[in-house]
């Protein structure tokens, strides 16, 4: 039987020497990536936790939230497209949960494109549930944004 991603990924905090391998996984991953320098700046922010995802020292993911009183907001997460599909972004999604949680988070909420099918799938896979629109939220395209939420129970385990 093959590994399970648990067992071949370490999720840890981004640290300063992560930010290029995070932003080549941003470019990756969007048409309008946020650059090396924005990863960099979110390490200055004091309401901001970052996770990276690495498989054998690779960085192949990452996920960003912001700590805003009880609430964890979700700044965004990636998958670089050649690991995708293997439980990597549900992986990713349960350790931001448990990071949120370890900060005392009641809850952690999100925005996603409308047309963005699997991320819509992967939130509602680890527990997330729609809980608003916002119409013609993104600027490039003026596309709707899917809100969803999840209250978190509170867990033991992994702090990051
Ligand atoms: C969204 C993303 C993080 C998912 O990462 P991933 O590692 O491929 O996700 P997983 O393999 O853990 O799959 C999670 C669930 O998503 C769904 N899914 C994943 N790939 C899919 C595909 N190609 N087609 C349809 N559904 C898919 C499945 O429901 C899957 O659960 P299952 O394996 O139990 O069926 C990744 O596609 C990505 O980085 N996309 C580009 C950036 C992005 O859109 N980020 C989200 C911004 S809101």
């Amino acid at each position: 039987m093959g590994k399970t991603p648990d067992e071949y990924c370490n999720v840890r905090r981004m640290t300063a020497n992560d930010v290029e391998a995070v932003a080549d996984v941003e470019a990756d991953a969007f048409p309008f990536p946020w650059p090396a320098s924005f990863f960099a700046g979110e390490l200055q922010n004091p309401l901001a936790v970052y996770l990276v995802l690495e498989i054998a020292g690779k960085i192949r993911g990452y996920a960003g939230f912001w700590m805003v009183l009880c609430e964890a907001q979700v700044i965004n997460i990636a998958i670089h497209s050649r690991a995708r599909g293997r439980g990597l972004g549900k992986l990713l999604v349960g350790a931001l949960v448990a990071a949120a949680s370890s900060l005392g988070a009641e809850s952690i909420i999100l925005e996603a494109r409308a047309s963005n099918s699997i991320a819509h799938a992967l939130y509602t896979k680890t527990g997330f549930v729609r809980c608003g629109l916002r119409p013609g939220y993104y600027q490039d395209t003026g596309e709707d944004a899917v809100l969803m939420r999840k209250t978190i129970t509170r867990q033991s385990g992994e702090n990051y």
